[in-house]
């Protein structure tokens, strides 16, 4: 495994490989990041794996501090899920150059996310694109807990780059919770909280399914979450999985949450 920190030393290893896949993380590697790394073992010829603390897609700077940082946990997990590369760049090797057109989301994606988080899906799509463009893979993987962040970054680069942006089922653990960096940051009687809303959030999507169950109850759960938990919903909504439009059909829809448990901000999807 060969761990690489400038972009010139990247090109001597990759410019002749043609079919590199791409894992972009910013560290604190959890199962969710294995999966997406196995994923890519077996189609691409050659993984490579980034670990980048992105600073600008955080809107708030005590948020991009406290992000969990493990570097050597990593590398032995990354050795030993048989990594071809790491790419662990700094900051100034990423933003040296500056960029010729600011990057704007289009007012109808300033949704869910997009909506709390000022700049962050900016930050997200400016340090994708220059990936992309360093590292040319053939594809690039992401998961599906961050499906917003999937979704703008197939909208704006599918037709630029001929990168194939692949997305990998969400990891649970065995409390439903979707496997995240962040998670560490939570304590047993929060974790409990994460639990019991991922099972009532995984329950009523089944019960809409089924008939069992009108989808505009959505609003009671919301305030029912917000009240016995204690937690603050940022937002709890139902939209059409491709476009992400508030129209949806019984077998094409995902329920979005973003909440706050103390100070630590979640997201899931069901
Ligand atoms: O999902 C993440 O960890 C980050 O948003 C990503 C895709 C690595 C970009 O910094």
């Amino acid at each position: 495994m060969k761990i690489i920190k400038k972009i010139n030393q990247l090109n001597k290893y990759i410019s002749n490989v043609s079919n590199v896949g791409f894992v972009p993380t910013m560290g604190g590697l959890h199962k969710g990041h294995i999966s997406l790394i196995k994923k890519s073992k077996n189609i691409s010829g050659k993984t490579l794996v980034s670990i980048f603390v992105n600073p600008t897609q955080f809107d708030k700077k005590k948020d991009f501090l406290i992000y969990p940082r493990s570097l050597k946990k990593d590398l032995v997990k990354l050795k030993k899920a048989k990594v071809d590369f790491v790419f662990i760049p700094s900051a100034n090797e990423i933003y040296f150059k500056k960029r010729k057109r600011k990057i704007v989301i289009n007012k109808k994606y300033k949704i869910l996310c997009s909506k709390f988080r000022k700049g962050h899906f900016e930050g997200v799509l400016d340090v994708i694109e220059r990936f992309i463009k360093i590292i040319n893979p053939k594809f690039i993987f992401f998961g599906e807990k961050d499906y917003q962040q999937f979704f703008l970054i197939k909208k704006y680069f599918s037709g630029k780059f001929k990168t194939k942006i692949i997305l990998c089922k969400t990891i649970r653990d065995k409390n439903k919770i979707a496997l995240s960096t962040r998670n560490q940051l939570l304590d047993k009687s929060e974790i409990k909280i994460a639990s019991l809303i991922a099972k009532k959030l995984i329950s009523f999507k089944s019960k809409i399914r089924h008939n069992i169950i009108n989808s505009n109850k959505l609003n009671l759960i919301k305030n029912f979450i917000n009240t016995n938990y204690k937690v603050k919903v940022d937002y709890l909504e139902i939209r059409e999985k491709n476009k992400l439009s508030k129209r949806f059909k019984k077998n094409n829809f995902k329920i979005f949450i973003a909440y706050h448990i103390n100070k630590i901000r979640l997201i899931d999807n069901f």
